[in-house]
Order: C-alpha cells, then sequence, then structure tokens
C-alpha cells in the first residue's frame, strides 16, 4: 500500500540503542542505563491507592473532553501554588501526556504548511510531530553562549507561524529566566507567531524556579505533563493551558481526537497532587545524581557540559572524541556496558558531536555507570 508523505518521519534513535542494550542484557549483561528519559520510580503511593479505591466504585468509563473537573481545578491550584498565577481552571485542558497535547496545539493552531520554529538541539518528536501533519519544522541552531536556548535574533525575518520552547529543556536542562522567556515572547507576538512553552520538566529544578509563559503573557500554550517530576510516564497523562478563547476549539479536537485523556490515570494523577513528600525525595536523588554527574564527568574526559538547570540530564559536546555520537554510543555500550544516546536524535546537524547522559535512575546506578564511563575512557587513551 501506498504511504503518504507526511508519514515518511524520522525513528527515535535512543529507541536503536534500548533495543541493542534490551540484547545484550538478554544476552546476560548488565547495562547502566544512561539512555532512558523516564524516573526509575513508579507513580506516588497515594496516587495508586486512590485509583484502587475508585476501581471498588467507580465504572471509569469516559470523561468528559476537556478532563476531570476536579482535576482541572486542582491543577489551576497548582499554579497559585508554583508560580503565584491565579488561573481560571477553565482554561486547563487534560491531554493523554504532553504527546497528546502537542498534537491538539498544533492541529488548533496551524494550517498545512505553517512553519513552526524549534530549537536544536531540542525533544525529536516535536519536528516529527509536526512533519507528520503536514507542517514545517523550522530548526533553530542555538548557541553555547545562550545555553542551547533559542534567542530573538535565531528567528529575525523566518515568517514563524509558531514557536515552541521548552525549559526546562530536552537534551540540555537549561532554562529560560523571566528576561529570556519574556523576549522570546514578545518577539514571537511580533512575528505573529503563537507561543507554544513546553514545561513538562517543571518541579525537576536545581537553583532557581523554572518560569511558566503564564507568568508573561495569557496569550500562549503551555504544555505539561504527569511524567516527570509526577513519575508517571506510561499512565499517558497530561495537561495543557490555553487562553479562554481557545478552549471550544481545543475541546472539539480532543472529543474526536481522543475522546478524553485516560480515566484511570486522571484519578491517579489527581492524588499524585498532594503527594510532595514523595516526590520531593525523588528529587533528592536526582539532585545527588546531578552533582556525581558534575564532578565526575569532566574527569572521566567528557569536559565540555553545561550544568543544567533542571530535569535530568547532562548534555556533552563530544565533537574532540568523536564526528560519529551514533558509533560513539554503539562503543560506549559495546566496550562499557552504558547505554547512553546520541545527539543526533536531538540535532540532525550538530547532534554528530554530542552525547546525552540520563541521571533518572537510582544513585547506585549513576556510580556504577561512572565508574565504568571512567574506565572506558581510560582504557581508550
Ligand atoms: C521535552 C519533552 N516534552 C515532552 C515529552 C513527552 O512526554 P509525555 O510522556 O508527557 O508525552 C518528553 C519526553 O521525554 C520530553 O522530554
Amino acid at each position: 500500500m501506498r504511504n503518504s508523505s507526511r508519514s515518511a518521519v524520522d525513528p527515535f534513535i535512543v529507541m536503536d540503542v534500548m533495543e541493542a542494550a534490551r540484547r545484550s542484557e538478554e544476552a546476560g549483561r548488565r547495562i547502566i542505563h544512561m539512555e532512558v528519559g523516564q524516573p526509575g520510580t513508579g507513580a506516588p503511593k497515594g496516587a495508586a491507592e486512590a485509583l484502587a479505591k475508585s476501581l471498588e466504585t467507580d465504572a471509569l468509563g469516559y470523561t468528559v473532553a476537556l478532563g476531570l473537573p476536579a482535576l482541572r481545578q486542582r491543577i489551576a491550584r497548582l499554579y497559585g501554588e508554583w508560580y503565584g498565577v491565579d488561573l481560571n481552571p477553565e482554561r486547563v485542558v487534560i491531554t493523554p501526556g504532553s504527546s497528546g497535547g502537542f498534537l491538539l496545539a498544533f492541529t488548533a493552531l496551524f494550517d498545512s504548511g505553517d512553519r513552526v520554529g524549534i530549537g536544536a538541539p531540542g525533544y525529536p518528536s516535536y519536528r516529527q510531530i509536526l512533519r507528520a501533519l503536514g507542517l514545517v519544522p523550522v530548526d533553530l541552531p542555538t548557541a553555547p553562549e545562550n545555553r542551547l536556548q533559542p534567542v530573538p535574533a535565531d528567528f529575525a525575518g523566518l515568517d514563524l507561524a509558531g514557536l515552541m520552547v521548552a525549559s526546562p529543556a530536552n537534551p540540555t536542562g537549561t532554562m529560560l529566566d523571566h528576561a529570556a522567556m519574556g523576549a522570546l515572547i514578545e518577539a514571537a507576538q511580533a512575528q505573529g507567531a503563537s507561543f507554544i512553552s513546553d514545561e513538562i520538566y517543571h518541579g525537576i529544578e536545581y537553583e532557581a524556579k523554572a518560569v511558566t509563559a503564564l507568568e508573561l503573557t495569557d496569550e500562549c500554550y503551555v504544555i505539561n505533563s504527569f511524567s516527570k517530576y509526577f513519575s508517571m510516564t506510561g499512565w499517558r497523562v497530561g495537561w495543557m493551558v490555553v487562553p479562554e478563547d481557545q478552549v471550544r476549539v481545543v475541546e472539539r479536537i480532543a472529543q474526536n481526537m481522543f475522546i478524553c485523556a485516560p480515566h484511570a490515570s486522571q484519578v491517579a494523577a489527581l492524588a499524585a497532587l498532594d503527594c510532595d513528600a514523595e516526590l520531593q525525595a525523588n528529587l533528592d536523588v536526582y539532585k545527588a545524581n546531578r552533582k556525581l554527574m558534575l564532578e565526575r564527568l569532566p574527569k572521566a574526559g567528557f569536559t565540555r557540559i553545561a550544568p543544567p538547570d533542571g530535569a535530568f540530564y547532562v548534555y556533552a559536546d563530544v565533537s574532540d572524541l568523536t564526528d560519529d555520537s551514533r558509533a560513539f554510543a554503539a562503543e560506549i555500550l559495546e566496550q562499557a556496558g552504558v547505554a547512553v544516546t546520541p545527539g543526533l536524535d536531538f540535532d540532525p546537524v550538530r547532534g554528530a558531536g554530542t552525547l546525552r547522559f540520563s541521571y533518572a535512575r537510582a544513585t547506585a546506578d549513576i556510580e556504577e555507570g561512572l565508574d565504568r564511563l571512567e574506565a572506558f575512557m581510560k582504557a581508550r587513551g
């Protein structure tokens, strides 16, 4: 059968690394996972308990398309708690993960052929989802002096219909402060481009609190998720905050695309919002891991790294060591038994000279991974 040209999206290279790691494990080898972008922990206990209780009494059928009203209200309250922002719960849309939010946002905001700016390096699925929807992703190569975040000069005159940013970002963990975020919003709006802010790593911050675009403007889409801080990747539940006059547009699309986000996950998510003690304990593990990574990666020979402000990744420039990050990652897996992600996933051009290390797992694993990386680099000479 014939395929659409829209369907010709690239694979997620990290999945190939994960498959190679799985094969090694099947053959009896212990692999340290520094490739996966998800917490090693499960959903908070209170979330699982709330779901178990509701399973006894509730049929858990469809919810309304915008999501459980109690969850929308609780998320609105979170904006008061985290940022001091007073948010109307009517603007909150519950989505099947932030991935579902991207589909809704891109469909609601853009017409076929529209050009949407994304920072490079950046989360690979932005590019692929845009392509699959018949939109044109425009890579904005970011500069090290801007900590690999876009600045207005990167998209001046590019005639964009949209600009997508992430703070903290994947793969770098760098953040946009008030001034940087404000400058991007202003420049995007001056160009008539819709501003979309991916805030999925909020809550996982080390030095300063992350800034939400909603502190600066109501004229934006904010996308977030229960996958990272709330440690619920497989539950497929996230949310979006949209301007009041966009709610009905998004609701109509959500009704038709998804009907609703998984009801069981919405019940669990509502309880997860009150599990801060457990989630802060997870954060303490990331903090300890980050410290180890920043101390020991340079000692191992990965010297060109920038301290991440948030998320659980270190992005390393390894262009002095290789011009083929894919082959280098395969070599590290083969020789050291450590799975890492080639930068090509995040930046199709400069990613040939970069790697992403994830430190989302238990501290003992991170220590062992660093031991192995150190020994590997020493042997490589
Ligand atoms: C920056 C970023 N946005 C979105 C996602 C997708 O997350 P979700 O599980 O909410 O669909 C990820 C996943 O790693 C990510 O890193």
